[in-house]
């Protein structure tokens, strides 16, 4: 008999309960996620040092896109040979550093950020890499910055306001190279979009759930979402 597979997965889960198997804040089996980093690349030592910093001394740091994210990041980057990124949600710089390991010689990251308070850390870790020369740094409000950046966008990091995840994909569209790639962040929301009841669910949910099924069908792009970390959706640009 054919187990449907929602039930395999309650069923898993029962197992895992009972192993006590424990699960990141996304709700991923640890175990797995532990084996996963293990073995992809090492993680560069800014990093690591970026990680820890990140924990020590910011608030919610479970923002930070973090050590098997950061890997894809930089694997992404590199296949696309990026020459123009814009990345919307700086926050720490994690995700900016993974990025910028992908870059061409000439090529630039444009990170936007409206929160000040984050300026000091990023700047001591972007002057601190390698890549110091390649990131521009914008402060203000995503969808006015994104506005004054020329395109054409060969990479597009969407990782700010959930409320506006359809704002940003919209105003990047028109400016992305043919084959470019916009990756989203966060798209399962801790596993929140699941639920079917649309109204008891607030207003990040409601806005990522219309997001996700709007993107799968979008004539303009090819899209896959991937239940990496809380959900990143992968849309190449047709
Ligand atoms: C999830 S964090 C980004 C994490 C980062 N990309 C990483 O992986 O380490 C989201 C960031 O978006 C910023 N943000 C939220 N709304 C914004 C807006 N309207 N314009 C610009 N930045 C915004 C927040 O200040 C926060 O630092």
């Amino acid at each position: 008999m054919v187990m449907p597979f929602r039930i395999l997965l309650g069923v898993l889960n029962m197992q895992d309960q009972k192993n006590k198997k424990s699960f990141t804040s996304e709700g991923i089996n640890e175990d797995w996620f532990i084996y996963a980093t293990e073995h992809s690349d090492s993680i560069p030592e800014i990093l690591l040092e970026l990680e820890k910093e990140t924990h020590q001394k910011i608030l919610q740091p479970r923002m930070m896109s973090g050590r098997l994210q950061g890997r894809f990041l930089s694997l992404l980057s590199n296949l696309v040979q990026a020459k123009t990124i814009v990345e919307i949600g700086t926050y720490t710089g994690y995700s900016t550093l993974s990025l910028a390991e992908g870059l061409t010689d000439n090529g630039k990251i444009h990170t936007i950020d409206c929160n000040e308070e984050l300026i000091s850390i990023q700047e001591r870790f972007f002057k601190k890499s390698k890549f110091s020369h390649k990131i521009k740094r914008h402060l203000g409000k995503a969808i006015e910055v994104i506005s004054s950046i020329d395109g054409p966008y060969d990479l597009v990091f969407i990782d700010a306001d959930k409320e506006n995840y359809d704002l940003y994909f919209e105003a990047v569209v028109p400016k992305m190279k043919k084959g470019g790639l916009i990756i989203s962040d966060n798209v399962m929301w801790s596993g929140k979009v699941l639920s079917e009841v649309n109204n008891a669910i607030d207003k990040k949910t409601l806005a990522l759930k219309k997001f996700n099924k709007k993107l799968m069908m979008d004539y303009r792009v090819q899209t896959t979402l991937l239940p990496l970390r809380d959900g990143l959706t992968l849309s190449r640009v047709l």
